[in-house]
């Protein structure tokens, strides 16, 4: 019997932004956006620590099954912002990797530590891991979803454009995992959302029936234009994720979605344009857009650090 002595149910995962409700979508985003006033002030470090130090009794195992540069250093830092502790475990170099299954892997960790973060190749993975941990578990991308990195997404956009509420969003390309956290958010925070996507890579018929059956006004086309048309912001991924085998093929069916200065040029005078990265530049973005003056990629990426906090926060009930 499991007799882990720091366990203080209930606690909450953060596996898909499908299972938030609009309330506690709206209080991550703004607890961030408090967050990052406090850690951006004058004179402030990076290795700042917030004064009241508010996760200082905890810790998080932070295990990848895939490559990271953002995910894992915006919550290792966040951890230290946070008065705690963060533990890097590469799938590879741990007994996962050998076949330890999941479920004994997160009823082990939940004896060592406060919550785990999980970068998974399966989503199936991911949900095993919550299933099994007595404490949080916090999807850092999954083969289904991104949903950390469209929460720093929507905190960029409303730094730039205020409520996002209303304002029409572009995707142009792959419709992948950060497509799919971008049709849940588009329901949470009440946006316009034109999916530009070919129909060899577009969001599966049953995420696309879950924003109808949510009243999304979502919207799935195959001409890039029409979704960049007017809008308030494009966004793209690239197009040969990790662990994508069909390379040349993607990107020839992929090619007419690249997102370059024609194509900015029928959105909004002010628009912004979005990109996880890391990026293929001259695949699916010019370096036109990237480098130039509609791009905040560079405030997106800061941001997954200050969401990341409120994303930790939120899963202790802080
Ligand atoms: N966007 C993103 O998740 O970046 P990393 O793969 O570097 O973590």
């Amino acid at each position: 019997m499991m007799n882990h002595y720091n366990i203080k149910k209930p606690f909450r995962h953060f596996l898909d932004l499908a299972a938030l409700t609009k309330e506690e979508a709206r209080e991550i985003i703004e607890k961030a956006k408090k967050l990052k006033t406090a850690a951006t002030e004058e004179g402030h470090g990076k290795g700042f620590i917030h004064k009241d130090r508010p996760l200082t009794d905890k810790s998080l195992a932070m295990v990848f099954e895939k490559p990271s540069t953002r995910t894992r250093v915006s919550f290792e830092m966040s951890m230290h912002q946070l008065g705690g502790t963060a533990i890097v475990l590469n799938g590879h170099d741990m007994q996962l990797g050998r076949g330890e299954t999941i479920a004994d892997t997160a009823q082990v960790l939940s004896g060592f530590v406060d919550a785990i973060m999980f970068r998974a190749d399966n989503h199936d993975s991911l949900l095993e891991m919550a299933k099994y941990a007595t404490i949080p578990v916090i999807n850092a991308l999954t083969d289904f979803s991104h949903p950390c990195q469209v929460m720093a997404d929507v905190l960029t956009f409303e730094e730039h454009h205020g409520s996002i509420k209303g304002k029409k969003i572009a995707w142009s390309g792959d419709g992948n995992n950060v497509a799919v956290s971008w049709i849940h958010a588009a329901i949470l925070f009440d946006c316009e959302l034109v999916l530009a996507c070919p129909k060899e890579f577009s969001p599966s018929n049953e995420v696309m029936q879950w924003a109808r059956d949510n009243k999304g006004k979502v919207t799935l086309t195959q001409d890039p234009k029409e979704a960049a048309r007017d809008a308030d912001c494009i966004i793209t991924d690239t197009w040969v994720s990790m662990g994508d085998k069909d390379e040349e093929k993607r990107i020839a069916i992929l090619s007419p979605y690249q997102v370059n200065g024609s194509l900015v040029r029928l959105s909004h005078k002010d628009s912004l344009f979005m990109h996880c990265l890391p990026a293929h530049r001259g695949e699916e973005v010019t370096d036109e857009v990237i480098d130039g003056p509609h791009s905040v990629i560079w405030d997106e990426a800061e941001n997954r650090l200050h969401i990341q906090k409120s994303i930790l926060m939120w899963c202790f009930g802080k």
